[in-house]
């Protein structure tokens, strides 16, 4: 292990060991923590226990990067996402369940010039918060792949996405419930936003009328990240601008 793993590692013990102390925990309480570490892993729930640390990963890699606020990538995403044609819509059931959602909206760079070509990958959950590829949703449903205007721009249709619970019947799951939390998750689109020269930005856009903003259990809203839509006839719909901050110039070795 390099220096820097060793530096981390050893300050986690320290931290543990002082936790330890200052609680003055017993053995067993020792033993129930003990058995809920082994039961997370055998019951295959490390990705999403670890999920709950990476928003605090995400702020401290992107604190210093220019343009738009992004956030957490999840665990739904998937690559192969279906590359529409115009009009762009995500593609969904006959009578789709949910409110009908318009977002317009354009790719800059953190200057202002507009990104040509762009492509947004964008993928959520369906009004009752299901992700296909991870439920009985049909393959490729609420998915797809869009690309920008020379100005920029894009338009896409879609619904308003469902509040969903993460998985909770598990030891995860216990422990939220032991420490009074719930599981919830505000309804959300998920994104990422890339160009040519530019850092992709992974962000998600929460709709400001879902429950859960102030209490997000995966801590991934920002303000910069609530959107406001609007309803125009039968549909809501809102603007956004992403602007992606350019690829940085290479260190001159040296
Ligand atoms: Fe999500």
């Amino acid at each position: 292990m390099n220096n820097r793993g060793e530096q981390v590692i050893g300050e986690l013990f320290r931290r543990i060991n002082t936790l330890i102390a200052d609680y003055d925990l017993t053995y067993d309480e020792y033993q129930v923590a003990q058995q809920w570490l082994i039961d997370v892993g055998q019951a295959g729930e490390w990705p999403l226990a670890l999920a709950l640390f990476e928003h605090a990963v995400e702020q401290q890699a992107h604190k210093d990067r220019a343009g738009s606020q992004g956030t957490i990538l999840g665990p739904f995403y998937l690559p192969d996402s279906p590359v529409l044609d115009l009009p762009y819509e995500l593609p969904h059931r006959p009578g789709e369940k949910g409110d009908k959602l318009l977002m317009t909206g354009r790719v800059l760079s953190a200057d202002g010039t507009p990104l040509d070509g762009a492509v947004l990958d964008v993928w959520q959950a369906d009004a009752d918060g299901l992700y296909s590829g991870f439920s009985d949703l049909p393959a490729g449903l609420l998915r797809g792949k869009l690309t920008t205007d020379t100005q920029g721009r894009f338009a896409l249709r879609t619904i308003v996405p469902g509040a969903f619970t993460i998985p909770h019947e598990g030891p995860v799951g216990r422990l939220l419930a032991a420490c009074g939390w719930h599981p919830w998750r505000p309804g959300h689109i998920h994104m990422i936003v890339s160009a040519d020269e530019h850092e992709p930005l992974i962000t998600q856009l929460y709709m400001d009328s879902s429950d859960y903003l102030d209490d997000d259990v995966a801590s991934a809203v920002k303000n910069s990240l609530i959107v406001h839509p609007h309803r125009h006839g039968g549909q809501l719909a809102f603007d956004y601008e992403f602007r992606l901050a350019p690829l940085r110039a290479a260190v001159p070795a040296g």
